[in-house]
């Protein structure tokens, strides 16, 4: 689909769609064509319950003395309503409505809004954006696909004033939506094809937008003492990876102090596959556990959407790449790991894996880099979903600045983070009798012992964890977000390093 912004006008042919607000006032443009219509457009609302309200929609089919095929009537509620969120789900809901049309096009007519917090390059843009996002598929395997259930759009045309604007704000918008999309094919992708290895490949190709990609494998992982990271993939005949990406967009100034230049940090949990290994999982559902490297496919989207866009800034992105299965050589329930930290673990269950594996790449990460801050992000616990469902991610760190701007930048975009409590009372509960910590709590807080055992390997780094097992993966459709694979964290992440980390 070709997203494009002209200048104003009225199509006379295709799907033209039309702003109306609450109760049934017509954007200017409406206003025309409805002059050119006969009116059809006023007694087409006034013969239906439509009033304009947020979201709402009407269509008028084939309207006489016209060539149009449909003419949209869109609610956009009232003016305070115009804003990027919005503007965002109503492009998704445009294309939704739009994308089995029969000719394929679609114009968007965008008028100047008095009062409004955005100017129609901007309500364009977000439009644009949103329509790109919900048009995500993930259809490659599909090989008996009908005409009809593919989708026939060809093109989405923004007329507004400001189009040159438009198009300069939907540039970047539209590389964030390429980490976005990137992020969602990996967490698509079935476990035969998407493996260590091939997860690593796939971080490679960000070489081509300049980001510098090392690979590091068992013998290497061996050497730097990655006990921890390594038991959990020793029961697999796929070999462990460690992927480490760096985009460099901020070069150290002459006279520089090098900590001032230091790196952002974002790390993820690379389980391709989680079988629970000896400790199995049950079979109902376990499909689901192709999308446990969701924590590493948000930041290999993440690096490519700044890449992309060339942020001014430096960012590290790190992902622990391993499969936990069963076998002749896996780890046992009782097994003591020696983690690179030199702390020692004791494994008593080995479905709780994404602590170890991320204990590891964490360590490595705070003494490689030195950042400036470290997030990471896993789906590491089937409890934060019992806490908070499919609606926020849990949100856990030793740093009230960081955890208060990753709220706010979660809130700009939608991407909900709910903080919870990290405290020595719940430390305590991970302490093992025969080793320095053991890999499981006791019957409560599950989300949160899981994430005291993460601040074990991360000294005084600021620091925060995102729990997202509940978020990354959606059964049901949303304006921006079709299900399936959601890529919750690209924006987040994107959102924060923009707010804050930047030079403008
Ligand atoms: N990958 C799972 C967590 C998960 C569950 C993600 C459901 C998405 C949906 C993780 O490795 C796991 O198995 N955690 C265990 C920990 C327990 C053994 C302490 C869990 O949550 O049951
Ligand atoms: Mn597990
Ligand atoms: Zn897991």
């Amino acid at each position: 689909m070709k997203l494009s912004f002209a200048k104003p006008g009225l199509p006379r042919t295709g799907i033209v769609v039309v702003g109306v607000f609450a109760t049934r006032d017509l954007c200017p443009s409406g206003v025309k064509l409805n002059k050119s219509l006969d009116g059809a457009l006023s007694r087409a609302m006034r013969a239906s319950r439509f009033m304009g309200n947020k979201g709402q929609t009407l269509s008028i089919v084939a309207p006489a003395g016209s060539r149009l095929d449909r003419v949209i009537l869109i609610g956009l509620g009232k003016v305070s309503d115009i804003t990027e969120l919005e503007m965002q789900n109503l492009g998704g809901k445009i294309y939704s409505d739009t994308h089995r049309a029969v000719k394929g096009v679609v114009a968007i007519t965008v008028d100047p809004v008095s009062g409004s917090k955005l100017n129609t390059a901007q309500v364009a843009a977000h439009l644009a954006f949103g329509a790109r996002l919900r048009s995500y598929r993930f259809d490659k395997y599909k090989t008996k696909q009908k005409e009809s259930e593919k989708s026939s759009l060809k093109s989405m045309a923004f007329h507004c004033g400001a189009f040159l604007n438009a198009r300069s704000i939907f540039r970047t918008l539209d590389r964030v939506a390429d980490g976005i999309f990137f992020t969602r094919d990996l967490v698509s992708e079935p476990p035969n094809v998407l493996y260590p290895e091939t997860l690593a490949k796939q971080a490679k190709t960000l070489e081509k937008l300049g980001v510098k990609v090392e690979i590091l494998g068992e013998t290497q992982m061996r050497r730097l003492g990655m006990g921890a990271l390594l038991g959990v993939g020793q029961g697999s005949i796929r070999s462990s990876k460690l992927v480490v990406m760096q985009w460099n967009g901020k070069p150290k100034k002459r006279g520089q102090k090098s900590k001032d230049n230091s790196p952002l940090a974002f790390v993820g949990k690379g389980v391709t596959f989680d079988t629970g290994g000896i400790s199995i999982k049950p079979s109902a559902g376990m499909e689901d556990m192709k999308w446990d490297m969701g924590g590493s496919g948000v930041v290999i989207g993440l690096m490519k959407a700044l890449a992309g866009r060339n942020a001014k800034v430096n960012v590290v992105g790190i992902v622990g790449l391993v499969e936990n299965m069963p076998g002749g050589n896996a780890q046992r329930p009782g097994d003591i790991v020696t983690s690179m930290s030199g702390q020692t673990i004791e494994v008593l269950n080995t479905d709780a894996e994404g602590r170890l594996v991320l204990a590891d790449a964490l360590w490595y990460t705070k003494e490689r880099f030195k950042p400036r801050i470290m997030v990471n992000l896993a789906t590491l616990t089937g409890a934060i979903i019992v806490s908070l469902g499919d609606k926020y991610a849990g949100l856990f760190s030793n740093n009230d600045v960081l955890s208060e701007r990753l709220m706010k930048a979660g809130e700009e975009v939608n991407e909900l983070l709910w903080r919870l409590p990290l405290s020595s009372e719940y430390d305590k509960l991970i302490n093992s009798d025969a080793a320095d910590m053991k890999n499981i709590g006791g019957r409560g807080a599950g989300s949160i012992t899981a994430a005291q055992f993460l601040q074990r390997f991360v000294d005084k780094t600021p620091w925060a964890h995102l729990d997202i097992a509940g978020v990354t993966w959606s059964k049901s459709n949303a304006p921006t977000v079709p299900k399936g694979g959601t890529g919750f964290g690209v924006r987040l992440l994107e959102r924060l390093v923009s707010s804050h980390y930047e030079e403008k």
